[in-house]
């Protein structure tokens, strides 16, 4: 059989839903592949890419439909296109079947069979073939990125010869797929990166990211504000009310607010009012990703840049996966791939539509002149409605004094023990080798110990620092140089002046660059 992408014809998508190297996949699997002229170029694949990878480029969009058993796409299809579609031919594209009730009902007529990408249940068998969070993460990573591009700062703290730059700080308010792909990006530049949800148990993913989980001091009810499915319900007025207070709170501090929060099936909650964006530094930039839904920010403007009278820049872009066209569509083809394995569990080019596969069923809208959305219940459950955990909770003092004692503890054992077993074999060798060689060894144990304690307890991202301060101990040599300085030889006097003062530029030196380094590290 044939499978055909057609050039994507929504104003701006530069998306494709078929790259060379997921072509040839697809004709692993026994399919001819086809794809209209012209349709991977804004993604940065040329029709000579295709032909290399042994796909036929077809003229128009309209041929293309005639000649494919199955089309694959990346937005639902235009008016345009649904009456090019045939009967028994597939369809498989984002489709939003229950906003487009009027498209769906069309392409039914049609007879033809519908799988919607959006709407692949969220199961782990099913990631492979989630377009909806491989989108979401280009989404969350782009947002950065553009947030960086309208920001006048850098992300990380610098000291420079010119002066200090404190590091930039970045709230992300929504922490699924795009919010955690945001927080990884601004931790990996650099800033000073905060987060919040209404579900708890992604506390403990922001923290593993870097990130710093805004609390709310309303325990129960941020715990009821976790729905099921791994998806946020909605909010009670009383937690809400607290939400806005601790953003109002913290407005004047953040650089960056990337907001992502969405409720499914709901317009996006309004969580960035306008005392908020009036309350923050000239400069500062809002990314809002829930745009497309009303988004998140009160003033956000669809698809949309303003900069507000006190200098917030605030963006409203709901296109940032076709932002980043080449890496949208190598994944997006990707899933679709998967979607194409599971329907041809032959490899014979032929797809084996089996509606009791909860994946195909549930992502199937159309099919056999029927509507077939809304699916059942997948028999499996969604992945993110794994049993739900408390989130770790913000220690008072006394809870994190009483923690540290028990860490001092436990680490005092562990070095006891290792200093009895230590003390045990020194003995033993003790026994067998003869005196001089125990005495130098003795120091060689004592100093592998040392160094290694010194070094083991100090955290990994302050390594350099140390090599510097090491530098710097390292001119204890300096001490032969002084004791020798006194001698009659003006030969030796002159070297050892030397060694004076060039170990003293190692120890003032190393002194200075590890200050220089260790205020880099101080957050302000
Ligand atoms: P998701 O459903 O995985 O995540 C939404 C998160 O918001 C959830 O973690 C939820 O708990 C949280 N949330 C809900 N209500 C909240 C509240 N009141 N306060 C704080 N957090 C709250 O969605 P996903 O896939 O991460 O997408 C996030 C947003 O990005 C969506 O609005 C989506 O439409 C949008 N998006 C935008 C794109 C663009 O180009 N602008 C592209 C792709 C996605």
């Amino acid at each position: 059989m044939k499978i055909g992408t057609p050039k994507e014809s929504s104003p701006g998508e530069n998306r494709v839903a078929m790259t060379p190297a997921s072509a040839k996949d697809l004709q692993k699997l026994g399919y001819t592949c086809l794809i209209e002229t012209g349709a991977g170029i804004a993604a940065g694949f040329s029709d000579q890419a295709y032909i290399d990878a042994g796909v036929e480029v077809v003229k128009t969009g309209a041929a293309l439909f005639k000649a494919a058993d199955i089309v694959a796409k990346v937005q639902p299809p235009s008016d345009t296109e649904v009456k090019r579609l045939q009967a028994d031919q597939t369809l498989i594209s984002f489709f939003y079947p229950a906003q487009n009730a009027a498209l769906m009902e069309a392409a039914n007529k049609k007879g033809a069979t519908v799988i919607a990408m959006d709407m692949v249940p969220r199961i782990s068998r099913a990631q492979k073939m989630d377009a909806l969070s491989s989108m979401a993460n280009i989404a969350g990573y782009r947002a950065v990125i553009e947030a960086g591009n309208n920001f006048g700062r850098f992300f990380t703290g610098q000291i420079t010869a010119a002066g200090k730059v404190p590091p930039a700080k970045v709230l992300v308010v929504g922490a699924g797929v795009a919010g955690l792909a945001a927080i990884g990006t601004s931790t990996s530049l650099g800033a000073i990166t905060y987060a919040f949800d209404v579900r708890p148990e992604v506390a403990e993913q922001v923290e593993s990211m870097g990130a710093e989980f805004v609390f709310l001091d309303f325990k129960e009810e941020q715990q009821d504000g976790a729905a099921t499915g791994g998806y946020a319900a909605v909010s009670s007025p009383e937690f809400a009310a607290a939400q806005l207070a601790k953003f109002r709170e913290i407005a004047p501090d953040m650089d960056i607010v990337i907001t992502t929060a969405l409720i499914p099936g709901r317009d996006a909650p309004e969580l960035w009012t306008k005392d908020m964006v009036d309350s923050m530094k000239p400069g500062s930039v809002i990314i809002d990703l829930a745009a497309e839904r009303g988004g998140n920010c009160k003033l956000t403007v669809k698809d949309e840049k303003i900069v507000t009278e006190n200098g917030v820049t605030i963006i409203g872009y709901t296109d940032f996966p076709s932002r980043m066209a080449a890496q949208a569509s190598t994944l997006y083809a990707t899933n679709i791939r998967h979607m194409m394995t599971d329907l041809t569990p032959e490899k014979d080019g032929q797809p084996n539509h089996n509606m009791e596969d909860d994946v195909i069923r549930g992502a199937t809208a159309t099919y056999k002149g029927e509507v077939t959305f809304p699916p059942p219940k997948p028999k499996i459950a969604a992945i993110a409605a794994a049993p739900k955990k408390e989130a770790p909770k913000e220690l008072t003092a006394e809870e994190k004094r009483a923690k540290e004692v028990a860490d001092f503890k436990a680490q005092t054992k562990n070095q006891v023990t290792l200093l009895v077993v230590g003390a045990a074999l020194l003995l033993g060798v003790g026994l067998v080798a003869p005196a001089s060689f125990m005495q130098h060894f003795i120091v060689f144990v004592l100093s592998v110990f040392v160094g290694f304690q010194v070094i083991w307890n100090v955290s990994h991202s302050l390594h350099t620092p140390l090599m510097a301060v090491t530098n710097a101990i390292s001119s204890i040599i300096i001490l032969g140089a002084l004791m020798q300085i006194g001698s009659g030889s003006f030969l030796v006097i002159l070297l050892a002046a030397l060694s004076v003062f060039m170990t003293g530029i190692n120890i003032f030196g190393g002194f200075l660059v590890t200050r220089r380094m260790l205020a880099m590290f101080q957050k302000s």
